[in-house]
């Protein structure tokens, strides 16, 4: 977990320096020990200060500060549990390719056992240069992580690659790399998140309120834990850094993406609200307001988790505006499921679209544990405690 690691935050003369002290910020707000390491041409575009307010931190700049007790940059090595170059010039990406350590963050890099993850920003063209580009596969083959450079309009005023990655996705990234040897390393869980959408016709659809909110904030927790995780999702929230991704819209499209991905997984965690009822065929065109009234004929869409088989542990959601936990624990017997999370959707201060949610946590052996309202990132710590000491995923 990124909480208490030490992350040595590698700043460079590019013009994104600025969006690194975002990254500084969010990095120590997450609970990180983030000491920033500067170069020369880093300190002409934004001052140490900015940094020093914002980790709280002494900053490096200097491999021959004499003030300095240690020899800093194999103390900044040795520390560091993950470095991170962002943003990371052209000249900075060769001077790596060719292992000099002639200034303090070069030789920090040199000197760490930790991985290294590098996110470059540059102009288009020096990007997109051979060399640059060979200097990044060399380091690639080398172990050095890459976060690839968003497309868009540059600072000089060209239009391509070479806009440092939005700051969410290397936080997300860093997650992923610092959960690495987490409790969940090595596992592969299947996460669903959103409301399916049921087309009526070819502009219309039936859905449900819900954001798919609790179902990223799981399959996150999961991947800061050290999963893979796949997040099969109808919602149209961005799937977040080091998660694997696969867009579904309705209930038959999730049920095969499900299924494909439970094949070698470990849980399937299923925090989707999938559509009850759909129309078998749904109509080519537009419907026209031709009569009073429109009859659908809808049909029942297959229950997805109660079919998925194997030794995986089965999570499932209840989403129950009465008899909560009496309609929870019918659903976990009858969907074969090792937990159920029963939750109360009658209120508009959690549940559907909310950050928070309140739960009820029912097993087969007839434990019922009811928490109070909590975020739905503190929800996803706890389903994620009870999975991993469950006997079928500790096994
Ligand atoms: O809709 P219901 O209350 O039965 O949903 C309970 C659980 O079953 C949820 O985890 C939901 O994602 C899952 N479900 C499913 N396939 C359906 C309907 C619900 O897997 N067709």
């Amino acid at each position: 977990m990124i909480k208490d690691s030490h992350i040595v935050l590698g700043i460079t003369g590019s013009i994104a320096a600025y969006k690194g002290a975002d990254l500084a910020s969010k990095l120590t707000q997450g609970g990180a020990i983030v000491d920033v390491v500067m170069t020369k041409a880093a300190c002409e575009l934004i001052r140490p200060m900015t940094f020093k307010a914002l980790t709280n931190r002494p900053i490096h700049t200097d491999m021959w500060d004499v003030a300095h007790e240690g020899i800093s940059h194999i103390e900044l090595a040795k520390a560091a549990d993950a470095v991170l170059i962002a943003p990371a010039s052209a000249d900075f990406i060769a001077k790596l390719a060719y292992g000099l350590a002639d200034d303090i963050l070069s030789a920090t890099v040199l000197a760490t056992r930790s991985p290294i993850v590098i996110a470059p920003a540059m102009n288009v063209n020096m990007y997109e240069n051979s060399i640059t580009q060979e200097n990044i596969q060399k380091l690639k083959d080398r172990g050095f992580i890459f976060i690839e450079p968003a497309e868009g309009h540059l600072a000089c005023g060209d239009v391509g690659r070479g806009k440092l990655a939005d700051v969410e996705d290397i936080i997300g990234e860093m997650h992923k790399i610092i959960g690495r040897s987490g409790p969940m390393a090595g596992k592969k869980v299947v996460v669903t998140a959103g409301g399916t959408r049921e087309p009526i016709d070819s502009v219309r659809f039936i859905s449900n309120l819900s954001s798919g909110k609790m179902g990223y904030a799981i399959a996150e927790a999961a991947r800061d834990q050290g999963a893979n995780v796949v997040l099969v999702t109808s919602s149209q929230i961005k799937c977040p850094a080091g998660i694997e991704p696969v867009h579904v819209q309705t209930a038959l499209e999730m049920r095969d993406a499900v299924h494909k991905a439970c094949k070698d997984a470990d849980a399937i965690i299923m925090a989707a609200a999938v559509a009850d009822y759909h129309l078998e065929t749904p109509f080519k065109n537009k419907i026209k307001k031709k009569s009073a009234t429109l009859d659908l004929n809808l049909v029942r869409t297959p229950d997805i988790i109660a079919e998925v088989k194997g030794d995986l542990v089965k999570i499932g959601f209840a989403a129950e505006s009465e008899d909560i936990n009496k309609n929870a624990k019918a659903k976990l017997k009858k969907k074969g499921l090792d937990l159920i999370v029963a939750n109360d959707v009658t209120q508009d201060a959690w549940g559907f679209g909310s950050e928070y949610n309140k739960v009820t946590l029912i097993d087969p052996e007839g434990n019922v544990n009811e928490y109070p309202v909590m975020t739905k990132r503190k929800v996803a710590d706890l389903i994620l405690d009870w999975l991993t000491s469950s006997p079928k995923w500790v096994k």
